[in-house]
């Protein structure tokens, strides 16, 4: 695949990211206003130096939702989407225009308001709420399917893969728990997590993602430009995002245990960035838990665990805070919710205050190397984007 990459020729100086929840008080323009308030102030910078914008946000017809309540002056305003990785792309594209030398200083944001909207994961992949008279299938069912192919697969007992998902739900609930802007703070015990209500297969309402409202925002330079705006910028050292054939739900044959998608974009970004051992390379990964069992498959698809070993490495804490690889430090999906086009940059912005020192009670250890992934879709018909991110410039 010829992807040539843009490894270290623009940074991010400042970010910013609305609580995530449940905003009845608010609305996507506030919302916007706030994230990208917050982004620009940490920058150092006003609108008048923003050139140009790319909104992330879903079913929107154009950029007129952010110029309106950011009140931008007759600049240009591209709206993206790309399913659940929306917030990624709308990163991507902001990343490339600089890099191109089109713009010299740009902002990605994105946005979703979903809990008034009537969204929900049990709600048919249909949108709309149907008689039950035609088949659909949700979210959670879709995702559902991975656990029992991974177990089988395996040869995994399914009570140990019980634990093994439970593990995964509990140490990201953990880690919200230390994040002032999740919409979930509470730490969940095991007990609670396993027993929970099933809402699809083998999964319980704890082994989904919330519901959830919010909006993030991460202003785009010159790597060159980086440290008139901030002495700690962030480095883009990979964007890699990949659609799939979806040919998974035609054939008998598809293998729930791997989405080619992922393996397929962190294979073009480890070459982009130069990574030839991830699991040793990167410091820290926000990946894409719509599903406790989506998450341990990320692991192998990653390169973060040799195949048929991700549950083991679940059980032996490598992915905890204080692990050799933390993933999801803020808490993932599993804390913060899905607020679709919000969530790859909400990604972004932990990456941004771990390589600051300024994830507070998260904090890891001087990170190098962060991953963020986000998934949009579902098992065998699906985008995967993958960014590696850091905080030093190496050419
Ligand atoms: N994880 C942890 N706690 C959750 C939760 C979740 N996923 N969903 C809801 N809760 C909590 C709420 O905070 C609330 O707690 P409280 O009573 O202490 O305030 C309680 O459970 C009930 O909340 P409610 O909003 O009534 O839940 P719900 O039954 O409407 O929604 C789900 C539960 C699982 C249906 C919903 O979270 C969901 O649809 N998740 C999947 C989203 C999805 O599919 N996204 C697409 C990803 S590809």
């Amino acid at each position: 695949m010829a992807s040539n990459g843009i490894c270290d020729r623009v940074a991010i100086v400042g970010m910013g990211c609305t609580a995530f929840g449940e905003h009845w008080d608010k609305g996507v323009n506030e919302m916007l206003v706030e994230s990208s308030n917050e982004a620009m102030a940490s920058a150092g910078i006003t609108a008048d130096d923003i050139d140009a914008y790319w909104l992330g946000t879903m079913g929107n017809l154009s950029g007129l939702t952010l110029s309106e309540p950011l009140k931008i002056q007759y600049k240009p305003v591209t709206h993206v989407e790309n399913f659940c990785a929306t917030g990624s792309e709308a990163l991507r594209n902001a990343a490339y225009a600089v890099a191109s030398g089109a713009y010299d200083c740009v902002m990605a944001i994105g946005v979703e308001k979903l809990k008034d909207s009537g969204y929900s994961g049990l709600v048919g992949s249909g949108a709309t709420v149907t008689d039950g008279a035609v088949p659909t299938t949700t979210a959670p069912a879709k995702f559902s399917m991975l656990a029992p192919a991974y177990y089988k697969k395996y040869g995994l007992d399914p009570e140990k893969g019980r634990e093994v998902l439970s593990r995964i739900a509990h140490k990201n609930h953990a880690n919200g728990a230390k994040n002032p802007k999740a919409q979930f703070q509470k730490e969940v015990s095991m007990e609670r997590i396993t027993n929970s209500p099933k809402v699809a297969g083998q999964l319980g309402i704890m082994d989904c993602s919330g519901v959830s409202d919010g909006s993030a925002a991460a202003i785009v330079v010159r790597a060159e430009d980086a440290h008139k705006y901030t002495d700690k910028p962030m480095y883009i050292k990979a964007l890699s995002f990949i659609a799939g054939p979806a040919e998974g739900p035609l054939s008998q044959e598809y293998d729930f245990t791997t989405f080619p998608e992922v393996v397929s974009s962190a294979e073009d970004a480890y070459k982009q960035a130069g990574v030839t051992n991830p699991r040793d390379q990167i410091s820290m990964a926000e990946v894409h838990d719509c599903f406790t069992p989506t998450e341990l498959v990320l692991y192998e698809d990653l390169g973060f665990s040799a195949r048929g070993e991700g549950w083991q490495d679940v059980l032996d804490g490598t992915f905890e805070l204080d692990g050799k690889l933390p993933v999801n430090p803020d808490g993932g999906l599993k804390s913060f919710g899905h607020p679709i086009g919000a969530s790859g940059l909400r990604m972004q912005y932990e990456m941004w205050l771990q390589f600051r020192g300024e994830a507070g009670d998260r904090q890891i250890d001087s990170p190098k190397l962060g991953l963020t992934h986000n998934l949009g879709g579902q098992p065998g018909r699906c985008v995967s984007f993958v960014s590696i991110v850091g905080s030093e410039r190496s050419n």
